[in-house]
């Protein structure tokens, strides 16, 4: 996220909000706690990340980008998915709810256990956080008359289940913590799987990242797709007061790892990837 990215060559991209002065006029980036990807699990503050990124969808470039974007992506999706799952989804509903519209039954899914409290929470309609901004940013795009609460109403009736994710380990769904009804069957691949800001920020070296794109493919159905979207050439994002480092992406990686995997990479097999800023969003279909 462009919270705060600081790239190697020392120059930082900050946006205000990301980059408090304390009232002694020190920056408080320096005494923010820098924390290992792995560390995602136990120091993830849901609400202080809802808050920087999320409070309202104008304050950050990267939403921003990612919410202009996504509808041109998702377009190029059947117009009816049997399945999705979100991948890494962080305490975030935005996927879900930029899907209702084609989506048949949506799981999400996170490696924390503060984010999948987070999830379940606004499944069960008792979140604390008012997605409404959001929404209002999503219906904007698509041009739909629907109101945040009838997006957020529609998209909860097509939660089927909350999963622990490991895109380090495998398998890579570790258990289902949440299901709609017990007899919610839950697949072992989804027609699609999205994935955003969630596979370079799960590790920080590039064999790292090859393991965690892997893990995202092997959860595909065979024809499926994959909808990535992430942020290139940042070693680290900030929060909270805790800075989690990353793995520094390339375009070249995303081309090489999604070609690894059996995955569509030209424009006849259907591959779409737009940039701006170093945001990036791509689509992808399994071959
Ligand atoms: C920057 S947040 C992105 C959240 C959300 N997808 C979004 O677009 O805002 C990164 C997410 O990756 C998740 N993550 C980190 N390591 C992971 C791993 N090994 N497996 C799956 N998810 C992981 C974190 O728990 C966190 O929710």
């Amino acid at each position: 996220m462009t919270g705060t990215e600081r790239k190697e060559d020392g120059e930082d991209v900050k946006k205000e909000e990301g980059e408090p002065k304390t009232d002694d006029g020190e920056d408080k980036k320096s005494k923010d706690e820098e924390c290992a990807a792995s560390e995602h699990k136990d120091k993830f503050n849901p609400s202080a990340y809802l808050d920087c990124f999320y409070k309202s969808a104008s304050e950050d470039t990267a939403m921003q980008i990612v919410l202009f974007f996504l509808p041109g992506i998702l377009y190029r999706l059947p117009e009816k998915v049997r399945t999705v799952l979100d991948l890494g989804a962080g305490p975030t509903v935005y996927l879900p709810i930029a899907l209702r519209q084609r989506a048949e039954s949506i799981y999400t899914s996170d490696y924390a256990p503060a984010n999948r409290d987070t999830l379940i929470s606004w499944i069960e309609n008792r979140s604390t956080f008012d997605w409404d901004n959001v929404c209002k940013w999503i219906a904007n795009i698509e041009a739909s008359m629907e109101t945040g609460k009838q997006m957020q109403e529609k998209t909860r009736k097509l939660m089927r289940a909350v999963l622990d994710v490991n895109v380090h380990e495998s398998p890579v769904v570790q258990s289902v913590v949440w299901k709609e009804k017990d007899s919610t069957p839950v697949p072992e691949k989804f027609q699609v799987v999205s994935t955003v800001f969630c596979l370079e920020y799960s590790c920080e070296t590039l064999e790292g990242y090859f393991r965690a794109v892997r893990s995202a493919c092997s959860l595909i159905e065979d024809g499926g797709y994959l909808i990535q979207g992430g942020v290139l050439d940042a070693t680290t994002y900030n929060f909270g007061g805790k800075t989690f480092r990353c793995h520094r992406l390339k375009q070249a990686h995303i081309l090489e790892s999604l070609k690894a995997n059996g995955m569509g990479t030209t424009a006849e097999q259907g591959y779409k990837f737009i940039t701006h800023d170093d945001i990036f969003l791509l689509v992808s279909k399994k071959i």
